[in-house]
């Protein structure tokens, strides 16, 4: 499963122009965001997916700024997409997703979560990596580490927020195993997991 090579263009899927979608006001996602392990097996579709893909990094200015601020706007993280469909890299320039693999592996990423059902059950599983030599270049090793750590939380508190917005539901997943979910995905050696996030839409 090659998923190292940066993909042609050929083989990017664009995803919908995320235009809004939610009328929900931030206090009253605030308000009613809860973690939920419990999904609809129906798919997401791909402007649902695309949604939730941009506001964690999504491109919001000519400048190439994105939804959730940077250390140095170095911008380390890489987003993973995993669904029944298979394996994909979203591509936040042109809004795209990159496929890698047809194979449904969310049974296991979901071994890979210390046998957490949510992970196999749910219809997306958004998994956020970080590339730490980007960052660290600018702030060394140890700042560096904190910076991907602190922006892996940005990205995924406003998945979070957005999935409430749409009517969706979700979880952040941090138990997992970091050798087993880079095995599963293929990951590319410089792209270390940091944090899971399962979507769908709450039983
Ligand atoms: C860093 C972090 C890691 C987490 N890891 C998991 C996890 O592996 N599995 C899980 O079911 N929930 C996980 N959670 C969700 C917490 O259990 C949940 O946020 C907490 O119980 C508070 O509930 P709430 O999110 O509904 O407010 C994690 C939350 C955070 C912030």
């Amino acid at each position: 499963m090659p998923t190292g090579g940066a993909p042609t263009a050929s083989q990017t899927v664009r995803l919908p122009e995320p235009s809004p979608l939610s009328t929900m006001t931030l206090d009253e996602a605030l308000r009613t965001r809860r973690s939920v392990r419990d999904f609809r097996p129906d798919a997401l579709g791909p402007e649902l997916v695309g949604r939730l893909l941009w506001a964690a990094q999504g491109i919001t200015s000519d400048e190439g700024f994105r939804t959730a601020p940077s250390a140095g706007a170095l911008y380390p993280l890489e987003l993973y997409v995993v669904t029944g469909e298979g394996v994909s890299r979203y591509l936040p320039e042109g809004h795209g997703l990159a496929p890698l693999a047809r194979a449904d592996v969310r049974a296991d990423l979901a071994a890979a979560a210390l046998g957490q059902a949510v992970v196999g059950d749910a219809p997306l599983v958004i998994v956020v990596t970080a590339v730490l030599s980007r960052t660290a270049a600018k702030y060394g090793a140890d700042r560096g580490e904190r910076y991907v750590h602190l922006e892996a939380g940005h990205a995924v508190q406003n998945v979070l927020l957005e999935a409430v917005a749409l009517g969706l539901a979700a979880v952040p997943i941090g138990a997992f195993d970091d050798a087993r979910v880079a095995e599963v995905l293929s990951l590319p050696r410089a792209h270390a997991p940091l944090y899971l996030v399962a979507v769908g839409r709450p039983r």
